[in-house]
């Protein structure tokens, strides 16, 4: 967690570590999730589909081809096939052997460390039922208990988010998006009664903008900050969180880095 780049307003800004500490290892792997956690951010980002079976895997792409020495369509594999296959390999060769998680795993790997979680559903209309897999998930993990560490789930797809919430009112959402349109003022109070949390592309960014967000009252994490610059204008922008695949970038500032 770190201040705000004046320094006078001690609000926290949460370093979030995006698809683990993706700059340094395989992303959405247990070696990037477990670096981002020695680094201290302050929650992991992941995104998470169904197998074949109706698991929930962590896996950016659609389909295994760039991350894996696998091919094909995640939603066609069970998780048994999926994790057979080498995660790890395509990043380097120290990687090999990095297995794609289940969301069962990631979670009861990072249980004590007290990191949170962003949790993206990626695609929801590939996967119906996907909503309310995820609200079981993680009320068997007690994160929905108080005292849990913070989660936050975010989807592209507004209508996914609505769904989780009919399971889990109190879990906070957030809409990605790349489009300017959602930071129109009409669309951002009629967000601000369904979301808690709208978070842009850094290309959306502008101070006026981050005002704009919070004008109704919505918070916003930030994606996805890979130089140390793109760092330092979202923490003079006060932004509510930092999503970047280079987790030192941003908690060089704090003194528990
Ligand atoms: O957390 C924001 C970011 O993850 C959204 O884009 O493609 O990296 O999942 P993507
Ligand atoms: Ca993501």
């Amino acid at each position: 967690v770190t201040a705000g780049a004046a320094g006078a307003d001690t609000a926290a800004i949460w370093t979030i570590a995006h698809r683990g500490a993706a700059g340094y290892a395989p992303e959405n792997t247990a070696a990037a999730f477990d670096m981002a956690v020695h680094m201290k951010a302050d929650l992991l980002e992941l995104d998470v589909q169904l197998s074949r079976d109706g698991e929930l895997v962590v896996i950016h792409d659609l389909s295994v081809d760039r991350t894996t020495n696998g091919k094909g369509e995640v939603r066609d594999m069970t998780l048994r096939e999926l994790q057979a296959l080498d995660a790890g390999s395509w990043y380097g060769p120290d990687y090999r052997g990095q297995r794609i998680l289940s969301l069962t795993d990631f979670l009861t790997r990072y249980a004590r460390t007290g990191v949170g979680y962003l949790i993206e559903i990626k695609e929801p209309s590939l996967y119906p039922g996907i909503e309310q897999r995820l609200a079981q998930e993680l009320e068997v993990h007690g994160l929905t208990r108080s005292g849990a560490p913070p989660v936050i789930v975010q989807s592209f797809d507004l209508e996914s988010l609505v769904r989780f919430k009919q399971f889990l009112p109190f879990i906070p959402v957030g809409l990605l998006t790349y489009d300017d349109r959602d930071l129109d003022s009409d669309r951002l109070r009629r967000l601000a009664r369904t979301v808690e949390y709208v978070n842009p592309h850094l290309a959306l960014v502008t101070e006026e903008a981050i005002r704009k967000i919070r004008q109704y009252h919505l918070k916003t994490m930030v994606w996805t900050v890979r130089e140390p610059n793109q760092a330092e204008l979202l923490l003079a922008y006060r932004v509510d969180g930092i999503i970047t695949d280079y987790p030192d970038y941003v908690l060089w500032r704090s003194s528990s880095f």
